[in-house]
């Protein structure tokens, strides 16, 4: 299978709002550094009623789309764990908006945060076999615990979108990869519930236990492959998790590399760290899509990072599911990766108030069978929820 398959496209799409963590911390009375430094975020994005996974993905995903691949994707894959019907998937009006050939098919995947993983490798195999065709990834949430709640100042929301196809311009990823599964309750949400239910310190233990798991297999099966990775990027909750995740490993005595060996590996690693989770720092965690925005992080800001390097990615699912992949980033990243308009989105936000935060948050669609015209929220271009009308959602374009 000599065919590169991957990346072709990628973008990030935030909400309008967002929030400052002092502004948090001084509300919440904590200390500010406890989320800056203690938990490493520094912004957290808001999103408004009309700003709903439908709108982020479809937004997200018009970043990227020509018309050329509008009549090339074959499947429109929508991940999340922030769904609003357990039927119709999310990936069916992303379809329509965005005008996509009609004999694709579109569905939804689920399994917490590691759901984009599951799509984009799918996507994948599916390019493997028919080179000719693409396939569109979505990932899309909003991170809810409550307010006042401890996991608070670990929300965020958006939207990453990514064109999946043959000779990707950004990064071809590899076919084999270490997958796990191990059924936890370290974060959940049952259909009855609107906030997530999460046991704080066992998850980031159970996090780091998982990673080195992953971690010793790949050591056992294809110790050449690890030690070439360049730069290992993280499922970032919250930008510390990856911090801890590298020291967990760093510390595991058991290995097939020399002590020398493994400090040298890991101080690459850590050397990156900072740039793969810059981006997330100033976002919080959009749960399926935040492995992946902190990768395009590394893209854009590590300028030790050039194509030919190989990249690995830990996706982590509470739940839990895990998987590390790897592949090699390719010639024109950069170019498709347009870092001024990626920095223009995020200067263009603006921050709110406490109590602005507050009412966006109380702010909850009518569950009733009546029509609402839902108010603008905000008057920046592109996608947004416009009315519901008898439980069924209508979106509009802003120009
Ligand atoms: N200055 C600097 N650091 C400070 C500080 C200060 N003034 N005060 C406290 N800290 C540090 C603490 O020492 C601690 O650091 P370490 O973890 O390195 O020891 C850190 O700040 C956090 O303090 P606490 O552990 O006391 O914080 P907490 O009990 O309020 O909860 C949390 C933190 C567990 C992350 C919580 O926000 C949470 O439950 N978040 C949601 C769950 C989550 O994200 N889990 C991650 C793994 S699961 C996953 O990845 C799936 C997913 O997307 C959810």
């Amino acid at each position: 299978m000599d065919t590169k398959v991957g990346i072709d496209k990628l973008s990030v799409y935030l909400p309008h709002f967002y929030l400052e963590m002092d502004e948090l911390a001084k509300a919440r009375g904590a200390e500010v550094e406890k989320y800056t430094i203690g938990i490493g975020q520094n912004k957290m994005a808001v999103p408004t009623i009309q700003e709903d996974i439908i709108a982020l993905g479809a937004n997200a995903a018009s970043l990227i789309l020509d018309d050329e691949d509008k009549t090339t994707i074959d499947q429109v894959i929508f991940a999340t764990e922030s769904s609003f019907d357990f039927s119709k998937a999310a990936s069916t009006y992303i379809h329509e908006l965005l005008e996509i050939q009609p004999f694709a098919k579109s569905f939804e995947v689920k399994e917490a945060c590691y759901a984009a993983t599951a799509a984009l490798q799918m996507a994948c195999d599916y390019v493997r076999l028919r080179p000719d065709r693409k396939v569109l990834v979505i990932s899309a949430d909003e991170s809810r615990y409550g307010l006042g709640t401890a996991g608070e100042p670990t929300q965020g929301a958006g939207a990453i979108a990514m064109l999946i196809s043959a000779n990707p311009q950004i990064f071809a990823i590899d076919m084999d990869s270490i997958s796990i599964t191990d059924n936890q309750f370290d974060f959940w949400r049952p259909s009855y519930s609107e906030f997530a239910m999460v046991e704080g310190s066992f998850s980031t233990e159970l996090y780091q236990d998982i990673f080195k798991r992953v971690m010793s297999q790949l050591e056992e099966t294809d110790p050449e492959k690890l030690s070439q990775i360049k730069a290992m990027t993280f499922h970032l909750p919250f930008t510390k998790m990856g911090r801890k995740a590298l020291s967990s490993y760093e510390s595991q005595e058991k290995s097939v590399f020399t002590k020398e060996d493994k400090t040298e590996l890991l101080k690459q690693w850590n050397g990156h760290f900072e740039n793969s989770a810059r981006l997330n720092r100033e976002v919080g965690n959009i749960y399926t899509g935040s492995l992946f925005l902190s990768f395009l992080s590394l893209l854009l800001f590590s300028e030790d990072i050039q194509s030919g390097d190989k990249v690995g990615l830990f996706s982590y699912g509470s739940g839990a599911v895990a998987e590390l992949l790897t592949g090699t980033i390719q010639e024109h990243y950069l170019t498709a990766l347009k870092k001024e308009s990626v920095i223009q989105q995020f200067n263009q936000r603006e921050a709110i108030t406490i109590d602005q935060y507050e009412q966006f948050y109380n702010e909850l669609l009518p569950a009733d069978d009546k029509k609402h015209i839902i108010a603008d929220s905000t008057k920046e271009e592109g996608f947004y929820l416009s009315e519901v009308d008898a439980h069924r959602r209508y979106y509009k374009y802003r120009n």
